[in-house]
């Protein structure tokens, strides 16, 4: 296994997190030489944490290409376009493929192959986009220390079935070493938002596995507001909970309207406390936060029903699929 140098001491303060920024130029800067560097940009902490360090070590030689597969949370993909296009001047590739990804998993409802379908089609969009970039000779990577002690090595959500022969580059991974803690204050240190770096664990297949049973644009849009809204509210709790989130069950019931009845979603909050997510506890959500956030959301299209699933794990799982 690819062990953690002894040599490498915790990073907890800025100014650890500057020495190793500076050691990881360098080395970057001699491992790519002039060549150029692909990396797959979700938003997420250790792929931006990346993206931020090569930007400083190569600037424009690194390619960011994030793939937009409609299963985002809302203001995703334009946080990302902000912060590394706009702010940081990178090389970003845009690809807009929520479409495709829709019209795959169309009336798929299995979670396991949601999730193969999810993982196939973004190698199958990002490697077509990375054909379109000459001079590509290395592939970023967003490793980070306990992907490596968990044996896989590489992110399993944007691997599937591992990587396809067109992207069989070196890799670079200048996080493989760190835990996620530490991702953090170098993400801090890099100067990224503070919103991005503490950002709470997303599933790779995104919204994805919460809108419960075969994806409709219409559940996902209003699983989306729900999504944003109850991420608004509960992150107001000075403790914040380690996941907070909202689910949309396949399932309609019966709601009143103008005097008239009518089907509708039913959007579930979950909320909770983790340190390894093997096991997890509800969190408590104030009565008032609730019923603020079941005042908002009832108002998206569709919607009807507010529940709170406070259920711990096990006997549940953090996520519905
Ligand atoms: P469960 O639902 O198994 O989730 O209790 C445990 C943790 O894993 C996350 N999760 C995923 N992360 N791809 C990911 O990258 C996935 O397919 C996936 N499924 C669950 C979940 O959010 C929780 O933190």
């Amino acid at each position: 296994m690819d062990k953690r140098p002894e040599s490498l001491k915790r990073i907890t303060t800025k100014k650890a997190a500057e020495k190793f920024i500076n050691s990881q130029i360098k080395e970057i800067q001699e491992q790519v030489g002039d060549k150029k560097v692909l990396l797959a940009l979700s938003g997420g902490v250790d792929s931006s944490v990346v993206a931020a360090l090569l930007i400083k070590a190569i600037g424009r030689q690194l390619v960011c290409v994030h793939v937009n597969h409609g299963l985002l949370r809302k203001g995703e993909p334009e946080q990302v376009i902000e912060v590394f296009e706009k702010n940081l001047g990178a090389d970003l590739r845009y690809v807009d493929a929520s479409n495709k990804f829709l019209k795959e998993l169309k009336g798929v409802d299995d979670p396991e192959t949601k999730r193969k379908i999810i993982g196939k089609v973004f190698i199958d969009v990002f490697a077509k986009e990375a054909k379109k970039i000459k001079g590509v000779e290395f592939l970023a990577q967003g490793t980070i220390y306990p992907d490596i002690l968990e044996s896989k090595g590489v992110k399993a959500h944007h691997n599937v079935g591992g990587l396809p022969k067109e992207l069989n580059f070196e890799l670079v991974e200048p996080v493989k070493y760190l835990y996620k803690d530490e991702v953090r204050v170098v993400g801090e240190a890099l100067g990224l938002p503070k919103d991005m770096v503490y950002r709470q664990p997303f599933p790779g297949p995104g919204l994805g596995v919460r809108c419960v049973g075969a994806i409709t644009k219409d559940r996902l849009n209003a699983l989306r507001e729900a999504d944003a809204i109850v991420r608004e509210e509960i992150g107001k709790l000075k403790e914040k909970p380690w996941q907070y989130f909202c689910v949309i069950p396949d399932l309609k019931s019966t709601g009143i309207k103008d005097g008239k009845r009518y089907m509708g979603w039913p959007v579930v909050i979950r909320a909770i406390m983790t340190v390894d997510a093997v096991t997890a506890k509800a969190v408590e959500i104030p009565f008032d936060m609730l019923c603020r956030i079941r005042d908002r959301v009832v108002k998206i299209p569709g919607v009807n029903r507010v529940l709170w699933d406070y259920t711990d794990k096990p006997v549940s799982t953090i996520e519905w699929e």
